[in-house]
């Protein structure tokens, strides 16, 4: 199969490189990818927001498969175009990406189908938003009904703040949302689902503020590690039983069903219960780095299998390894980061037998000079995996400091508080 991969992350790095050590695949392309997807395959300087052209692409470059990383082609209804013409796409239609694209509507579906969250009230005008306020404790948890990539949500204990960011949501979008704010931890979990069936991958935590100890504003993600441990077997089962299970129930039964990977974030209380904070209709990034490289079976087919509606035939098998990845970001991100910035070291890896350490590569270009420069706020993702999770974050961290790139910064505790009691 000759595959196009949509996207510019490390998430989209960590596919093609599965994909390419998949029997099943030919030629691999990227829409439109980075300096890492270039090591591998052919990128094509396509915007991801400009869906036409990437299916022009597609069919041009006479495609097999097509994998979607991040969320805004779905929601603007990428897989629907790709399908008509007969093309096979990971990552759900539109009306199912939904799910991420409207919080209100992800909440509204959850209540319907008794699905463990959060409570949420909507709040259009001006008049209600005190009585909503009361309705809550501290802190409050103001978010906007639009894709933001995780950086819509206001969590502050300040009424003013809260306020102040439910005006601002109202004026730009027309209505807010306002959740009962979760305690506990988060995790991540990605399930591979179509209307045959689904499989659920290790479960992963990522570390979403931006500086160590969990503070600072949120970002799309600064580290990650897999297996994680507050996903023991007995939340894993009540995951399954109270969050996916009815959610295949409901996707698989719609006209034009839901193939794609479904992630299901999720915060954990003390007991042990989990409650959905949001779904998202893709993979995550940095998730996708620790938990894409455990799987064994072919990539390629398994992907495939997903966009052909027959997952429920794959006999998906996991390599008994953890991962741990680091995330590099520029200056100011996640604010303005300052980009154009040279990235010394980029050769890093380590090859230790049972041991490995690379990187990730997400906002990361090449100049005419032929030197490796920053374009995105996150920049790239150093990546360990090893038979222990010790092992992995400690080759992730090996991999991070042999990077140079002016001003740029990394959390220093990413799996600290789960392994380093
Ligand atoms: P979202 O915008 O839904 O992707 O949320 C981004 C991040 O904000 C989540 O990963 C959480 O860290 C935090 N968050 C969102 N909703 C809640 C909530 N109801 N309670 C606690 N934290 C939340
Ligand atoms: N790392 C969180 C996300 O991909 O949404």
């Amino acid at each position: 199969m000759d595959v196009l991969i949509v996207g510019s992350g490390g998430r989209e790095h960590a596919l093609a490189i599965g994909l390419s050590e998949s029997n099943s695949v030919g030629d691999i392309h990227c829409c439109p990818g980075n300096f890492g997807t270039a090591q591998i395959g052919t990128n094509h300087d396509i915007d991801i927001s400009d869906i036409n052209s990437i299916v022009n692409l597609s069919k041009k470059l006479d495609i097999d498969l097509v994998v979607i990383g991040p969320e805004g082609p779905l929601v603007s209804g990428i897989a629907d175009k790709l399908t008509q013409i007969g093309i096979s796409c990971f990552g759900p239609n539109k009306d199912c990406a939904q799910l991420e694209g409207s919080k209100l509507y992800a909440k509204k579906l959850m209540r319907k189908l008794n699905i463990p969250t959060g409570k949420f009230l909507e709040i259009s005008n001006h008049e209600e938003i005190e009585n909503n306020l009361s309705f809550f404790k501290p802190p409050w948890v103001v978010k906007r009904d639009v894709l933001a990539g995780g950086k819509g949500v206001t969590v502050t204990s300040n009424v003013e703040n809260a306020r102040a960011a439910i005006k601002n949501a109202i004026k730009l979008d027309g209505l807010v949302l306002l959740e009962e704010h979760l305690e506990g931890e988060e995790a991540s979990i990605l399930v591979l689902m179509d209307e045959s069936g689904y499989s659920i991958l290790p479960a992963s935590q990522d570390h979403k503020r931006v500086g160590d100890g969990d503070t600072g504003p949120n970002t799309g993600g600064m580290g990650a590690y897999s297996p994680a441990p507050i996903v023991t077997p007995s939340v894993s089962s009540r995951v399954d039983e109270e969050i996916i299970s009815p959610m295949h129930h409901y996707l698989r039964n719609l006209t034009n069903p839901f193939r794609g990977c479904l992630f299901v974030g999720l915060m954990i209380d003390r007991d042990g219960s989990p409650k959905v904070v949001e779904f998202n209709v893709r993979f995550g990034d940095p998730e996708t780095q620790v938990t894409i490289p455990l799987i064994s079976t072919d990539l390629g087919i398994v992907l495939d299998s997903v966009a052909r509606g027959n997952i429920a035939n794959i006999d998906l098998n996991f390599h008994n390894k953890a991962i741990a990845t680091v995330v590099l970001a520029s200056e100011n991100y996640p604010n303005k980061p300052i980009l154009g910035r040279e990235l010394i070291g980029y050769n890093s890896i380590i090859d230790e037998g049972q041991i490995r350490g690379l990187i990730h590569f997400s906002g990361t270009n090449v100049d005419t000079n032929g030197n490796v420069i920053s374009s995105g706020g996150r920049v790239l993702s150093a990546t360990g995996m090893a038979p222990s999770i010790i092992e992995a974050i400690e080759t992730a961290y090996q991999v991070i400091n042999s990077i140079e790139l002016e001003g740029s910064h990394y959390r220093k505790d990413i799996g600290k508080g789960a392994f380093y009691k």
